[in-house]
């Protein structure tokens, strides 16, 4: 028996073959339909040059950073590799969501192929945890503080929901111990899991065969072809164009470094990966009692209705002009995710907050002060007064008259909060004693059992247009 029939006998090839690569696709499967290929060519270049970069980064704060740069400045074609990684992230993640489109449009997740649509759900979970952990492993600024808003997120979870953030965490701040537990999911836990789903996605399409165009008179459909190399050519096509495309990127624009994590920047606006812009935009929009709504109740309710799509409606026509209210849904949930992923954007290159809140009573110079500082440094960033203000871990202000802080407290604090706790993640500024004392001043002046308070704008506070007490 000459090798190649010994191989095919005893591989099983021929009955293989029938079901993988001679299997029969028609003529109206068209370009659209490479981007499920597309995906999962994108997932082994990030399976490749992840393994590639594993063999040098070290998960711990004190090399993390250290071990990235050494990646790009010294190993071979390290740079180029990381750039890859990179990019490839991103545009899986576009291509995902596109490949998720043209399934709806073509109404090819419509029965029998519900599951198949489901798993490829869990696909785009799978890969926005990708992201996710994976951004945190750079360990620089924007890897920290976004990994600190992001895993604040389940807080809002009654009861679980400290535990969740805890395990997460792996305690209550990221640390090493958060760093660890990402690298972990990332190389270990995520690889497996899209493994699995990868398996039963592509299980499924081979049972239930390609849906092709969704009109059935379609002439492609009598048209067939064996896969290869009629299908794989097209999917090689738009593969060499995608990566070429990843690589130029990777080599005339190499991610950004921030600094490493923890550096003193109290100027510094943390900013998510752009595909949870829309997830930290709508963190803004829900503030005190109601934040849950925005950071579990919409993404919540907008997950499951994606997860029972294939089930919505009556009218089981796989012609989207056949379901306009579904087909409306869909579009008005993608461009209002695209519309509030655009604002976001834009507000993370202002400063937060456009309003400061004060006592509704004519203020003492030093108190005027005070909240200059305040508004200059953008503490509300991590304080609320009132539930109003940004959204990090810093307690509300208003509480702090309740809590009897002294003024000399609130100096020692502010100066070096490291001093008072040393487990304090607040970062330390350069202020000169007087204005710690105008902001001990202020955040004293924030007792609003006594006063009402009354908003001002931020422009006005910096500009000095605050009532004064004569
Ligand atoms: C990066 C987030 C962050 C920023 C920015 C920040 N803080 Fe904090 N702050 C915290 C956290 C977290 C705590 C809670 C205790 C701790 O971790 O030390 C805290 C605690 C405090 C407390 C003590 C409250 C109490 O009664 O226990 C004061 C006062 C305070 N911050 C003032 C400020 C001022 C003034 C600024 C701006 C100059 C500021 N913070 C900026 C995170 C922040």
């Amino acid at each position: 028996m000459g090798i190649r029939p010994f191989i095919k006998q005893r591989l099983g090839l021929d009955s293989l073959n029938d079901v993988l690569l001679g299997k029969p696709v028609g003529e109206d499967v068209n370009w659209l339909f490479t981007l499920g290929s597309l995906s999962l060519l994108l997932f082994m270049v990030q399976a490749v040059t992840g393994t590639v970069l594993a063999f040098y980064y070290v998960p711990s704060p004190d090399y993390a950073y250290q071990s990235m740069e050494y990646i790009v400045r010294d190993v071979t074609l390290g740079g180029v590799i990381q750039g890859i990684h990179h990019w490839a992230a991103s545009a899986m993640v576009i291509v995902v969501v596109l490949h998720m489109m043209r399934t709806f449009f073509f109404g090819s997740y419509l029965a029998p192929r519900e599951l198949t649509w489901i798993v490829g759900v869990l696909l785009l979970v799978a890969t926005l945890a990708f992201g996710f952990t994976g951004y945190l492993l750079p360990w620089d600024q924007k890897a920290y503080w976004a990994t600190v808003i992001g895993t604040s997120v389940p807080k809002d979870i009654p009861i679980i929901g400290p535990y969740i953030t805890r395990l997460l965490r792996g305690g209550e701040e990221v640390s090493a111990l958060t760093l660890s537990r990402f690298y972990s999911v990332h190389m270990l836990i995520l690889p497996a899991c899209m493994m699995l789903f990868v398996g039963l996605h592509i299980y499924l399409i081979r049972l239930h065969d390609m849906a092709g165009h969704w009109r059935e008179d379609h002439p492609g459909k009598s048209r067939k072809h064996p896969f290869f190399p009629y299908s794989m050519f097209k999917d090689s096509v738009v593969f060499t164009a995608v990566f070429a495309l990843i690589l130029v990127l990777a080599l005339v624009a190499p991610p950004e470094r921030e600094e490493i994590a923890g550096t003193l920047d109290p100027a510094y606006q943390p900013r998510p990966e752009w595909y949870f812009m829309w997830l930290f935009q709508l963190l803004k929009y829900f503030e005190g009692k109601f934040e849950a709504v925005g950071s579990l109740v919409i993404p919540g309710i907008g997950f499951l209705l994606l997860l029972i799509l294939p089930f919505l409606g009556r009218n089981r026509s796989r012609n989207p002009a056949d379901r306009p209210l579904v087909s409306a849904l869909v579009v008005t949930a993608f461009l209002a995710l695209v519309y509030m992923s655009f604002l976001g954007a834009a507000d993370s290159y202002l400063p937060y907050g456009k309003v400061a809140t004060i006592p509704d009573r004519p203020l003492h110079p030093k108190e005027v002060k005070g909240v200059q500082v305040f508004v200059d440094k953008d503490c509300a960033y991590c304080h609320h007064i009132l539930g109003r203000g940004g959204r990090r871990e810093g307690p509300d202000l208003s509480n702090v008259v309740a809590k009897d802080r002294s003024k000399e407290w609130l100096i020692r604090f502010i100066r070096d909060p490291k001093s008072v706790n040393s487990w304090s993640v607040m970062p330390k500024y350069d202020f000169t004693q007087d204005e710690l004392e105008a902001l001990a001043q202020y955040i004293l002046a924030l007792d609003f059992d006594t006063y009402h308070p009354r908003l001002v704008d931020r422009q006005k506070v910096l500009e000095g247009r605050i009532p004064v007490k004569q």
